[in-house]
């Protein structure tokens, strides 16, 4: 039951339609007044007259049904109690009957979004500024699945550049396959740090790393075998930390993989008059749209990052046809993203629109910010290790006895990494800690996933509900419904605004209305139909907050 689009249809207000009218309505923070709410000083404009007048107006003319049973004015606000009943019995009947589908659509079928994300730099560290991109990434994968959309995961992997030029001479100097295949991705930054002090003194290093990148473009073979093991390896170390984060990719089409696909990307710029000289570059003027010009090509004929990701765009449009092309990089990278975009737009792609850089902040230490240059970054796998071993020491010390111990600790510390992560807005800069994260107080995930072990462990106590039947609602165990029915909401929210957040906040919302109505509301030893009642709110809790978790890329444990 949709009760906003309910309501709006039966209220008749000149000159604004039932889906405004529906956008308009709330779900009211306290329920005290009513389920819903209309604030009626957004009709003040359109219908000439005062937000109490319009409410009392609407109050007298709206009839009470079956489904909504009550309607009244309060200060300009039109609020409408439901009948609680009736959509308990269904919501509750939903969740049942759905379990993990809960919460689930199909509004996206039919529909390709290509998402790229995490879109790590091979050879190089993989460090915690690369976390944000890689749990928003990958829960507005799911989040679009869920609601039937096909997702392309794309790994826009930065293995292009004279940087591997660099390794490469590095390698032949300091290196060996045997120090690399041992040292992994500590000996390749080694190397290349290496590289960068010794050419301070000897800028002719400089010439050979761009011969070295020439070759590779050339297809030397033994370039070419030297790149693709730095590749490997870097892959290899990433996967590690994407199998604990459970992300996955369905493309690693890197930068290099269009280096056969941008000669006609530049044909059609030049065809369509939007190339210029510029001190022997090629570029696209941008001064009309108040940007910098967009470098098309070096001096030297090479490409740049946005050559690459211009014939990206027309590929992925080419080859899945998206309805959206999502890119989750820093905001740093605003105006690559604007220029470039432009530049679909000026070619005449009515598509660039569907195109869109989904920005987040920055994420810091609270020991102060990172810089590679300083030998300052912080490892994710160091991060996400040292977070598994805080939570193991905390569950030792809480629940020393707890079978799978270090199973539920990695689940835990994981999930306190990507929840973290995933817990405010994403354009908002974020000072990881990792006390914070791990705390079972507060919006934590151990909060959450601690949520769904009581669900759990009442369950087990009193065993599973059967078919319920209603009792009189009190207001603990209506909020709880309340949170379970904004669950479709949410989701599709998340998506529309590209926010995960939006469903890392819902579930610290559903797990303290339920924590609420735990410590209110007896169980054990109530009588049958109440106790197999509020049995049916544990355990549809634990359905969707499971649901919620699995969005984030969470697991959950039956105990801890
Ligand atoms: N590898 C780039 C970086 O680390 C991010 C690439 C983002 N994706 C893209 N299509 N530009 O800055």
């Amino acid at each position: 039951m949709n009760y906003k689009e309910y309501i709006s249809t039966k209220l008749n207000v000149q000159g604004v339609t039932a889906t405004e009218l529906e956008s308009f309505i709330e779900i009211p923070p306290n329920t005290d007044m009513g389920d819903f709410a209309l604030p009626c000083f957004k009709l003040s404009k359109i219908l000439r007259s005062s937000p109490i007048k319009i409410a009392e107006d609407l109050a007298n003319a709206f009839m009470v049904d079956d489904v909504v049973s009550g309607c009244t004015a309060v200060n300009g606000y039109l609020n409408f109690k439901i009948n609680r009943n009736a959509f308990a019995s269904a919501l509750l009947n939903e969740i049942i009957e759905k379990g993990d589908c809960f919460g689930s659509d199909d509004i996206g079928n039919g529909k390709t979004v290509c998402i790229d994300y995490s879109s790590i730099n091979i050879a190089k560290p993989f460090h915690i500024g690369h976390l944000s991109t890689t749990v928003i990434g990958s829960a507005l994968c799911k989040i679009y699945r869920f609601l039937g959309y096909k997702v392309v995961g794309i790994n826009h992997l930065g293995d292009y550049g004279t940087q591997f030029g660099k390794l490469i001479v590095a390698y032949k100097k300091w290196s060996s396959e045997q120090a690399v295949l041992e040292g992994r991705l500590k000996e390749l930054t080694r190397i290349y740090v290496m590289f960068h002090d010794q050419a301070k003194e000897n800028p002719e290093l400089e010439d050979e790393a761009r011969h070295y990148f020439k070759l590779i473009e050339d297809g030397d073979e033994e370039s070419n075998k030297l790149f693709e093991l730095f590749k490997k390896i870097t892959l290899e170390e990433v996967d590690k930390i994407y199998k604990l984060l459970n992300v996955t990719f369905d493309s690693y089409a890197g930068e290099s993989f269009y280096n056969d696909k941008m000669a006609p990307v530049v044909q059609e710029l030049d065809q369509k008059g939007l190339l210029k000289d510029s001190e022997g570059a090629k570029i696209v003027d941008l001064e009309e749209y108040g940007m910098s010009p967009c470098l098309i090509l070096k001096s030297d004929g090479s490409s740049l990052y946005a050559t690459r990701d211009i014939a990206a765009a027309i590929y992925r449009k080419n080859t899945y046809d998206f309805y959206k092309n999502l890119y989750v990089v820093a905001y740093q990278q605003n105006l690559h993203f604007k220029q470039f975009f432009k530049v679909l737009e000026l070619m005449g792609k009515d598509w660039a629109t569907d195109c869109v850089h989904v920005a987040y902040g920055m994420v810091s230490l609270e020991s102060g910010s990172m810089s590679t240059r300083q030998g300052k970054v912080v490892l994710l796998e160091d991060v996400i290790s040292k977070t598994i071993e805080k939570a193991y020491k905390v569950i030792e010390e809480k629940n020393p006895n707890l079978p799978n111990k270090e199973q539920t600790a990695r689940a835990v510390g994981t999930g306190a990494v990507i929840f973290g992560a995933l817990c405010n807005n994403k354009i908002k800069d974020i000072v990881f800690s990792y006390d914070r994260v791990l705390s079972f107080e507060g919006e934590t995930c151990p909060y959450v996933q601690y949520t769904v072990a009581r669900c759990n462990s009442v369950i087990n106590k009193c065993g599973n509900p059967k078919d319920f039947e209603l009792i009189d609602l009190n207001d603990d165990e209506y909020a709880v419904l309340n949170q379970l029915g904004r669950f479709k909401e949410v989701v599709k929210s998340a998506a529309d605004k590209y926010e995960p957040s939006l469903v890392t906040r819902y579930a610290l919302d559903l797990a303290s209305a339920f924590n609420k109505f735990y410590i209110t509301c007896r169980i054990s030893g109530e009588q049958d139909k109440i106790k197999n009642f509020r049995l049916t709110i544990c355990k549809s809790v634990k359905t969707v907050l499971t649901n919620a978790l699995t969005l984030l890329g969470i697991q959950t444990v039956e105990e801890m």
